[in-house]
């Protein structure tokens, strides 16, 4: 099986277009890959945070992807911050890593943008970082998102650029790209995002659910329930098609253009669908003991800490760095 790895931020509580957009698909993929998971703590640094919830958000990140379905049996899930070869290798990149290539990257101009009292060289770096995550397991594939793909290419680069000093020691990885595309957030605007307060949380019950779907933007051609509307434009409608069965997708589909549905009856229906979906993946999480996670994501860590360790020794040998007294 090729390698395949991945990383997430353990940025406080996943929403369910995380879940479409992602962890699904990182669930799906454990078959077909030999795949790891990697919990990016190191990451989260490069923007302000609370120190004192970080440890938590980590071991919560840990615990929602188990309760999606990634399954230690198949995947290897891991904290970043477990293995120091990432740093590691992570330095020795950056010393190959042209400044002129992180200054184009959209993210960092994003970021800087966003956080100009916090330009930090972390976040500038961040996206060697990110290669060093995926070059130290050699991962063939990396599912990611749009927004990710130029953080590929750069790994790709940064590959090349290492090997053609040194001497062939990483893989080119490609990215894997979801095909959910983007879910909109409920205000019909942006991306769904935790920042901007438009989103269902992945753990919400119905109740919750029904809560936030009720003032969600929708089409705006439907001023009244008598006008027909478009599904296409709705962003109501890419999550029915995320979590609805295929008949009530259909029925909506038909309904909505010809004003047969309303709004209303339609969300409801949306509420119920997702939390039926998404009722193993709670159950799941209330029942998930802590030392449960911290045994995953040792033994995540000594599986991960094989692979990453023979690549270090390779790239310090290559490099020409004094081998370690003892080290083979
Ligand atoms: N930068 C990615 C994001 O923001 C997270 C990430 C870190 C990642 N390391 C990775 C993704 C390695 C894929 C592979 O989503
Ligand atoms: Fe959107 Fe549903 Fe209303 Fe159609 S009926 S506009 S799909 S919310």
């Amino acid at each position: 099986m090729k390698r395949l790895l991945s990383g997430i931020q353990p940025s406080g509580e996943l929403h369910v277009g995380n879940y479409l957009g992602a962890i699904r698909n990182w669930v799906a993929l454990q078959d077909e890959y030999e795949a790891l998971y990697c919990v990016v703590d190191l990451h989260a640094m490069t923007v302000k945070y609370d120190p004192a919830a970080m440890s938590d958000r980590t071991h919560d990140m840990a615990a929602t992807l188990l309760a999606c379905g990634i399954d230690p049996e198949k995947s290897t899930l891991f904290v970043q911050s477990h293995l120091t070869e990432h740093s590691e290798l992570a330095w020795i990149l950056n010393c190959v890593t042209p400044m002129g290539e992180l200054y184009r990257m959209t993210q960092f101009k994003d970021k800087s943008a966003r956080n100009q009292q916090n330009i930090n060289v972390g976040l500038f770096t961040y996206p060697v970082l990110q290669a060093a995550d995926i070059l130290l397991y050699q991962a063939a594939a990396v599912p990611v998102g749009e927004d990710q793909v130029q953080h590929v290419e750069l790994t790709r680069e940064i590959a090349r650029k290492f090997n053609g000093r040194f001497g062939k020691v990483f893989t080119e990885p490609k990215a894997l790209l979801t095909k959910t595309g983007r879910i909109r957030g409920l205000d019909g605007q942006a991306k769904m995002s935790k920042s901007l307060n438009n989103q269902i949380p992945l753990l919400a019950d119905e109740e919750a659910i029904a809560k936030l779907l009720r003032p969600a933007f929708t089409d705006p051609a439907r001023l009244r329930r008598t006008d027909p509307g478009n599904p296409e434009v709705c962003n109501i409608f890419p999550l029915h098609h995320g979590f609805s069965p295929d008949a009530d997708v259909k029925r909506v589909d038909e309904e909505c253009r010809k004003a047969e549905i309303g709004c209303v009856e339609c969300k409801r229906l949306l509420g119920r669908n997702i939390s039926d979906s998404l009722a193993p993946v709670r159950e799941r999480y209330e029942s998930m003991g802590r030392d449960h996670v911290r045994d995953v994501l040792s033994q995540g860590a000594e599986r991960a800490r094989k692979i990453a360790s023979a690549t270090i020794e390779k790239v310090r040998e290559k490099a020409g760095l004094l081998g370690r007294k003892g080290a083979k």
